[in-house]
């Protein structure tokens, strides 16, 4: 696994990400437009700043991640976790999500699928695991440079994507309904350098 995220976890909740992290929630719940399901899903969960935040979507929501640092974070937030729905967290191999109970109402993602090298099976594993009707929901970033993940060396994702070719992508796996816009400027600064990004959402419906 990437050491990368192995090394974050533990101090990853900033209070840019949490900002950030609130306000990326807050886009998926309104353009995903779900009433509370019974399974929701979330990939690439980190330390769940977002999938906490919807958690009263589902009655059961499972935070998936690789790392095994970012699931003991999940874990610990999971043990203390008061809210309305039955969290669980899964470990799952990357670019995959773990078997849920039940087809799924809602998965959702913030900046996890540039990540994932096999774009095109991983889009496909969740319109599997959706129940018809079911949305996947998430936010990532516009095409950057290179430079942008200077400060991970084993990074073998993309470079952020093109909207037209993802909704395509997404077309391709099985979606139907597919609507995507850009919402948030933000920046990442590496050694003193601002690396602006922009984020957008994507929601597709399973028919
Ligand atoms: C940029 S962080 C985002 C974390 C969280 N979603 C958030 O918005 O705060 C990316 C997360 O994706 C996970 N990840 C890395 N490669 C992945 C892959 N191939 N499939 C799924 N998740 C992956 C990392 O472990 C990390 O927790």
């Amino acid at each position: 696994m990437d050491s990368y995220f192995e090394q974050q976890a533990a101090r990853w909740d900033t209070p840019a990400r949490i900002r950030r992290a609130r306000r990326i929630a807050q886009e998926i719940r309104l353009r995903a437009g779900v009433a509370r399901c019974r399974v929701a899903m979330e990939l690439g969960s980190g330390t769940g700043l977002v999938g906490f935040a919807l958690a009263d979507c589902a009655q059961t929501l499972i935070l998936s991640d690789p790392s095994a640092a970012m699931c003991a974070v999940l874990r610990a937030k999971a043990a203390a976790y008061r809210g309305p729905a039955a969290v669980r967290v899964c470990q799952a191999p990357p670019g995959r999500l773990p078997d849920p109970p039940a087809p799924c109402g809602l998965i959702f993602h913030s900046m996890a699928l540039h990540h994932v090298r096999d774009l095109g099976a991983a889009l496909r594993q969740s319109c599997q695991m959706l129940a018809p009707g079911g949305c996947l929901c998430f936010v990532d970033m516009e095409p950057v440079s290179r430079a942008f993940h200077a400060d991970h060396p084993d990074f073998a994702g993309y470079d952020g994507f093109d909207q037209a070719a993802l909704r395509a992508a997404l077309e391709k796996a099985g979606f139907s309904g597919v609507r995507s816009a850009a919402f948030l400027r933000d920046q990442k600064v590496i050694d003193g350098r601002a690396h602006p990004f922009t984020l957008f959402w994507m929601c597709g419906t399973k028919p």
